[in-house]
């Protein structure tokens, strides 16, 4: 018999044409969210993590040369050969960590793919991963498509991790933890006395440590100290890093992972069916970068972000937030509770105090819970420093204008339109 040739007029029900649960506790990324926000009110837009500013010329041209070259196909899918061996000989020239790139090392797209791949490859459903809180945004998700549980510990800025809570939250169950240091969005730079407690418990329990290091080179107080270089955790760390921070190129998407050889070949797998692999001509241009950039390039890029950091922190104190001068990273977690009466009932919550700074001052943060658990961050916004100097003494200018911003009448078509931290 044929086919009837209309569909049936009502679907089947239950409907399959519906979406898998596990994304259902997801929510669009708040920090994209709000800097659609910063566009609409022509706002700076200190809410997203890229800097609007040059990467340096070096790669460009390596990056331009590669694709002269027509270096345009399929790179090994854990990564072009020069890249990984310019990884090994950084890890060994910087922190003596010795990584053999044909057997411990993956190139990812971006540490955010590493992260992923590496909770996918390395955790099993049902399994605990500690997370410090707050967190970067993206940890909560990474651990539920791993059907892992999130057990959260705190890490302020510039308060010490609590070693009794940390602890704690470790049990036979804990399959690994997260370390992120220099840590968005705290700006905290775990201490070795820290990271050693830290692998004191992984060792006692058996579990992993998998580090989130992408901001190693932007660091303002303290040492930088790869969990994986203390005693007993080689073995069992997946250290995670990757250009976007360190070189000002978040669009190129490269990062890369360090692990020991039987972890890796779990990873490389999960790598390559999600992604085949990373751009090949800007991992040429990555290794280049990694090779030749010297010492003079990070102590540069150290100076750079003090400027940065304390313009900001600066303004921020002016205007009536209280917050700590982060130690790494690009951020300010900033409270605003004191600034209650200029900002009326927008103050209520961290969601409408930055929609309100963003509407009415022309500086768009995050709303704090955005790196909470639920009910955490409310009395909080995020701003990011990575941009040029106008951009920054234009957001200090306005902000210092906040505690008056009840009486103020500039209209918002009257606003500079500064283009380079408006993008995105
Ligand atoms: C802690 C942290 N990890 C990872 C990333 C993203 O890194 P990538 O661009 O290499 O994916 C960010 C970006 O903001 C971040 O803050």
């Amino acid at each position: 018999m044929p086919l009837p040739l209309t569909a049936p007029r009502r679907p089947c029900y239950p409907s399959r044409v519906s979406t898998a649960r596990r994304t259902h506790g997801f929510r669009e990324s708040v920090i994209r969210g709000m800097s659609r926000l910063a566009r609409e009110h022509r706002s700076i837009n200190l809410a997203q993590g890229f800097p609007n500013f040059a990467a340096p010329a070096l790669l460009k041209e390596a990056a331009a040369r590669a694709i002269r070259d027509d270096i345009n196909q399929y790179a090994i899918t854990w990564g072009a050969g020069a890249l990984r061996e310019a990884i090994a000989r950084k890890y060994e020239r910087w922190y003596g960590l010795r990584a053999d790139p044909e057997r411990e090392i993956t190139v990812t797209c971006g540490a955010t793919e590493a992260m992923i791949s590496s909770l996918l490859a390395l955790v099993n459903p049902g399994d605990e991963v500690i997370v410090f809180e707050p967190f970067y945004e993206n940890y909560g998700p990474d651990t539920i498509l791993a059907d892992a549980r999130p057990v959260y510990v705190p890490l302020e800025p510039g308060e010490p991790l609590d070693l009794e809570r940390l602890a704690a939250a470790f049990s036979p169950r804990t399959r690994a933890i997260i370390v992120n240091t220099p840590s968005n969005p705290s700006g905290r730079v775990l201490t070795r006395a820290e990271l050693g407690a830290i692998a004191e418990l992984c060792i006692r329990y058996d579990a992993l440590a998998v580090t989130d290091e992408i901001y190693e080179h932007i660091r303002f107080e303290g040492e930088h100290v790869p969990i994986a270089t203390l005693p007993g955790m080689r073995e069992r760390t997946v250290t995670i890093s990757g250009a976007s921070k360190t070189f000002s190129v978040t669009g190129w998407r490269i990062g890369w992972i360090v692990a020991p050889a039987a972890l890796t070949d779990a990873i490389r797998k999960v790598h390559d069916f999600l992604t085949v692999g990373a751009p090949a001509p800007l991992q040429e241009a990555i290794a280049v970068g990694l090779d030749e950039l010297d010492a003079s390039f990070y102590a540069g890029l150290t100076a750079m972000y003090l400027g940065k950091r304390d313009l900001l922190h600066a303004a921020l104190l002016d205007a009536g937030f209280r917050c700590r001068a982060p130690e790494g990273a690009y951020y300010i977690l900033a409270d605003f509770t004191a600034l209650a009466a200029a900002a009326g009932g927008a103050a209520r919550d961290d969601t409408a105090f930055a929609e309100w700074l963003s509407r009415e001052v022309g500086v768009t943060p995050v709303p704090g819970s955005s790196f909470y658990r639920e009910g955490g961050g409310r009395s909080m916004v995020r701003f990011v420093f990575c941009k040029t100097e106008d951009i920054l003494s234009e957001a200090a200018r306005r902000l210092r204008g906040l505690r008056d911003v009840a009486a103020r009448t500039e209209p918002r078509e009257g606003r500079p339109a500064l283009e380079s931290g408006l993008q995105r």
